[in-house]
């Protein structure tokens, strides 16, 4: 049964910037947007960019290799040239720690 797990603590991922943790063998990327946290499969559907080190602009990502644009909000595609979404994973912050669920 997944369940949430802690994976970093907020002081790890300041506003605006984005992490990438391992959550049970996932690599999963954590983004903080204005102190909101947001949490998408680290992997490109691409050709497998992180995106944990891609522009954002929002709540969109841009993959740093070759520009496909993700919501973070659902996991959506928005623009090519990746093919399908990534998985919008849940994100809890309690106290002080980043919680995932896988
Ligand atoms: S690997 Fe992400 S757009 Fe190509």
């Amino acid at each position: 049964m997944s369940e949430l797990i802690k994976v970093a603590e907020t002081k790890d991922v300041p506003a605006g910037k984005a992490i990438a943790v391992d959550v049970q063998g996932v690599k999963v990327a954590i983004f903080n947007i204005d102190g909101s946290y947001y949490a998408v499969d680290d992997t490109c559907t691409h050709k497998g960019g992180p995106l944990s080190e891609g522009e954002l602009e929002g709540t969109v990502v841009t993959c740093p290799w070759h520009g496909a644009t993700f919501d973070l909000c659902t996991g959506n595609h928005l623009g090519p040239p990746a093919p399908t979404g990534v998985t919008r994973r849940e994100v809890k912050i309690e106290g002080g720690d980043v919680m995932v669920k896988v």
